[in-house]
């Protein structure tokens, strides 16, 4: 069975209402190749009219973050069945929201689990900081993170997953991984997927994030355990979006 590539388009903090607009109206226009799956994630605000511009298009819209219960007296959160009524998936454990808003593993686990059980997809982001690389302990931190974010996750629930490993150092820096970095480190969190769910785990879309362009989307992407990118700064630029997402489609038809 083959993996269906993934471009998904996280516009963090980004963008006018008009100019998110503009953008979906664009990538929905552009259309969505055989074999790939095109996902953009607005900012909170702007998934209604998001979701109004992509219309009937293939294009699936995502929100960047949910809160743990359905509802209740949780100020300033955003419900995941809230959620659902729009959207088909949600990113959980991003790298910002790790280490800038200090959310736990745990929190990111429980996060996961809500997204499913509102029936959505979620994308678990993981991946090392650059002092946890160069000390050699990368893979220990992303299988932690994998543990952690998958706890309450069984195999029934893995047609709502993906995860996204994207390294700390890479993302917004213009520093991409090397393919060989982005292989091994996508390859080993099939692995642990396979060990913990067996074949239906290593069938999980594994997705690598951090300065993909349209520079380096041919080589990352060709990754055999690379199913596609988790793309910041290159998602906001109809263009460079549309070429990642037409190279996932040459891929795709090989
Ligand atoms: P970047 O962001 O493509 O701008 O590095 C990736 C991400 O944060 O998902």
């Amino acid at each position: 069975m083959s993996r269906k590539m993934i471009v998904a388009g996280n516009w963090k903090m980004n963008l006018s209402r008009r100019e998110a607009v503009e953008l979906a109206s664009a990538v929905a226009a552009a259309g969505v190749p055989a074999g790939v799956e095109v996902a953009v994630f607005p900012t909170f605000p702007w998934l209604v009219p998001v979701h109004e511009a992509l219309g009937d298009s293939d294009v699936q819209l995502g929100a960047q973050d949910s809160y743990i219960e359905p509802a209740g007296a949780f100020t300033g959160e955003v419900s995941p069945v809230a959620l659902a009524e729009l959207c088909s998936a949600v990113l959980a454990g991003h790298s910002e929201r790790r280490h800038v808003i200090g959310e736990s593993d745990e929190l990111v686990g429980k996060k996961v689990e809500a997204i499913q059980q509102a029936g959505m997809t979620a994308y678990l982001c993981v991946g090392e900081t650059l002092e946890e690389r160069q000390a050699g302990r990368a893979q220990e931190v992303v299988e932690r993170q994998l543990a952690s974010g998958l706890a309450g996750v069984d195999a029934g629930m893995l047609h709502l997953l993906v995860v996204a490993y994207e390294p700390v150092w890479a993302i917004g820096t213009g520093v991409a991984a090397s393919a060989e970095d982005a292989q091994e480190m996508c390859a080993a969190v099939r692995q642990w997927l396979a060990a913990r769910y067996g074949e239906p785990g290593g069938q999980v879309r594994v997705l690598y994030g951090g300065s993909v362009s349209p520079a380096n989307v041919e080589e990352l992407f060709a990754c055999p355990d690379v199913d596609g990118g988790l793309v910041g700064g290159a998602s906001l630029d109809a263009g460079s979006f549309g070429t990642l997402v037409e190279a996932a489609g040459r891929l795709a038809a090989v």
